[in-house]
């Protein structure tokens, strides 16, 4: 019995760039050399041409120079998210006590716990798969499954120095105009922000008091005709927020502060 041998790799990037996917050379790469037989990169081809995200079929994303685990239903970390780990990671300390809320796959304390050294570490999400791949990325961080804060420990109140938080925020009405890897892919619960896009955040917004420590921040990341809206939720709350931006990651983050 002969294996069938492995197509040429400009065969899968003629395949990808058919199917629409804009840096098919790359893509081909990656898929060459992920560790598998003929047959199931035949298969991870004809996934991706089917418009599955390249992420999910190789079971890893780029985030922040690290290789973040991701299974299929779990959020792809974006690359313009790495500017939300950058702002976190610029207030953090060793030894800060650090949430990773509506943490996905953990990518956000992943990054802050690879940059700073000896934080203690908690994460929270909502969904099953995302929290068993957290799990997987943060080996030794506290990760819980629940709607926001529920599941944390009762000890962690007024403890918290950074609360980072990449919420939903795609307004509703949006999310039909996404592209398909993310409408199709991703669990609407990780994409869809409510009528304005901040729904999430304004939970978030009136608990935050409560977890963090005096002088502890909470990051989120949001589009930037969102930024306005959001800082004044934080500030609703007795927090001072102040909004940052990045043109490098097109990327826009509010930073509120506990006095
Ligand atoms: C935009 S994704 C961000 C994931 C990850 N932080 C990242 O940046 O890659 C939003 C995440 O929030 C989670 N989520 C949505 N609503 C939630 C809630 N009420 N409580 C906890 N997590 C929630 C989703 O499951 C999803 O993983």
């Amino acid at each position: 019995v002969s294996t069938p041998s492995p197509p040429p790799e400009s065969l899968i990037v003629d395949r990808l760039r058919a199917a629409g996917c804009v840096f098919a050379e790359e893509e081909a790469r990656l898929l060459v050399a992920a560790p598998v037989d003929p047959a199931e990169l035949e298969s991870m081809v004809a996934r991706r041409v089917a418009g599955q995200p390249l992420e999910h079929i190789l079971g890893w994303a780029e985030f922040s120079g690290l290789r973040i685990r991701v299974a299929p239903g779990v959020f792809v970390p974006r690359r313009r998210t790495a500017f939300l780990a950058l702002e976190a990671i610029a207030l953090t300390a060793p030894g800060s006590v650090v949430l990773d809320l509506c943490c996905g796959s953990g990518a956000l304390g992943a990054a802050v716990a690879a940059a700073v050294p000896g934080i203690e570490l908690f994460a929270s999400d909502i969904e099953p798969a995302a929290v068993a791949c957290a799990r997987d990325n943060l080996p030794t961080a506290t990760v819980v499954e629940g709607d926001l804060f529920d599941s944390l420990p009762g000890s962690l109140r007024g403890r918290v120095d950074v609360l980072v938080c990449n919420t939903p925020y795609v307004p509703t009405d949006e999310i039909g105009m996404l592209p398909p890897e993310a409408r199709d892919f991703e669990p609407r619960v990780t994409l869809d922000g409510g009528a304005d896009g901040l729904d999430v955040q304004r939970r978030v917004a009136a608990r935050a008091s409560e977890w963090l420590a005096t002088g502890g921040h909470v990051l989120v990341e949001v589009g930037a005709h969102q930024a306005a809206a959001s800082a004044a939720l934080f500030s609703a709350h007795g927090l001072a927020p102040r909004i940052t931006s990045s043109d490098e990651h097109s990327a826009t983050v509010v930073v509120a502060t506990r006095a």
